[in-house]
């Protein structure tokens, strides 16, 4: 028998408790082991619900009892996480996370903790949801040198673009929507703004390299911008506009970042729709490889979390390697990415000829007033150059 405890009994933690009931069986046949939740930690009392008699509000019972084993960290934000899960860690507790912002602030200190304590610490579900991510970065595909990782790996703003697509919305109109629908964090502006997706992309670029990539170093720029207006330029152009999150391997080094880009049809991620993620890989040897399932939304993660609880019961006293130390990756400037460039201006035929020579004209239907055109591929630096002969710029969204 194995007792685990649960830090935050909300979407994740309940999650948890159900997957873990639902699949009692095969769970613990997977895990070698029947897995039993012992605590639940939460500021609130939950009257009539079966787990009411495990809730305790001390952290220190749940740390202070060798009896648990695993501890599960599903309070999301950085603290209490980090103190509570370091805590268990030194304790000798094994733990398993769903929280990205933890991971991606204090990943590698807490793998080394793990390490040399021969324990483990697991956050499959910080990443993708319900996808299996981290496992295959850090397992199938070690092989190879990964050279792009490229992901939809928000849920909330998937969910929100594809709405704004295929019913023509506003942004405002759906974000309430999807909140409604559990898929948003607390504060939605971590979704809408890409902090989220800059969080996983980081944990993801952390993992290919083997170092600390500081999020707060990735270029990020939400959907918060777009508009039904520029949709309708998108499907006139025959592509979709999607919340990319990425890394590349260059000459000079890794380059991340995070930003609404138009896909064509031939794009992998063009057609993962609503709250669905997907994550493409591109390995030196392996060629392409795709990852696509539930990104967000309890059940899915907490399936990836029980998933880590069975790993951490099938390697209880054996640290399984994880590379990401905590010497720190120095990025390429996004600046020098190359792309197409989309762009909506007030500006006349001439000026823009002016500024970017020959130009695909782009009209969209009962759109007036403005124009619209796609660059040739240039990199960022040299766009903006450009950009400084327009006077009038409504928009600008990358191309690939
Ligand atoms: N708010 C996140 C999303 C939850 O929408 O993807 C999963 O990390």
């Amino acid at each position: 028998m194995i007792k685990i405890a649960i830090l935050g009994y909300g979407t994740i933690g309940s999650g948890v408790v159900e997957v873990l009931r639902t699949n009692q069986e095969s769970i613990a046949k997977r895990a070698g082991s029947e897995i039993e939740v012992k605590y639940i930690l939460d500021l609130r009392d939950f009257p009539g619900d079966p787990m009411e008699g495990k809730v305790v509000h001390d952290y220190d019972i749940i740390a202070n009892d060798p009896e648990v084993q695993v501890v599960v960290e599903a309070m999301g934000g950085v603290e209490p996480a980090y103190s509570f899960v370091k805590r268990a860690l030194l304790a000798g507790k094994s733990v398993a996370t769903s929280n990205k912002a933890l991971v991606a602030k204090h990943g590698a200190e807490l793998i080394a903790i793990a390490k040399e304590q021969s324990i483990n610490f697991l956050f499959e579900a910080s990443v993708g949801g319900g996808i299996p991510i981290i496992r295959p970065l850090n397992s199938s595909l070690t092989a190879d040198e990964i050279q792009e990782i490229t992901g939809i790996l928000n849920g909330t703003t998937n969910y929100m673009l594809s709405k704004m697509t295929f019913e023509g919305l506003e942004f405002q109109d759906v974000l309430k929507d999807a909140q409604s629908r559990g898929y948003a964090e607390a504060d939605p502006t971590a979704d809408i703004e890409g902090y989220d997706a800059c969080r996983k992309i980081a944990i993801l670029t952390s993992l290919v390299c083997g170092q600390q990539v500081d999020f707060e170093e990735i270029y990020t720029e939400g959907i918060t911008k777009i508009t039904a207006t520029d949709i309708k330029y998108a499907k006139a152009m025959g592509r979709v506009i999607k919340l990319l999150a990425t890394s590349c391997k260059t000459p000079e080094g890794y380059c991340a970042m995070v930003a609404p880009f138009m896909l064509s049809q031939q794009h992998p991620l063009y057609s993962v729709n609503d709250v669905f993620n997907a994550i493409f890989v591109h390995g030196n040897v392996l060629g392409d490889a795709m990852f696509y399932g539930s990104g967000a939304g309890k059940l899915p993660t907490a399936s990836a979390v029980v998933a880590d609880i069975v790993d951490i019961a099938k390697h209880l006293h054996k640290n399984i390697l994880i590379s990401w130390s905590s010497r720190k990756m120095e990025l390429v400037d996004s600046k020098r990415a190359k792309s197409r460039f989309f762009v909506r201006t007030r500006n006349g035929a001439d000026t823009i000829t002016a500024a970017f020579g020959e130009v695909e004209w782009i009209e969209a239907p009962g759109v007036t007033g403005e124009m619209g055109f796609l660059t040739g591929e240039m990199v960022q630096e040299e766009y903006e150059k450009r950009a400084e002969g327009l006077q009038n710029v409504l928009q600008m969204i990358r191309v690939v």
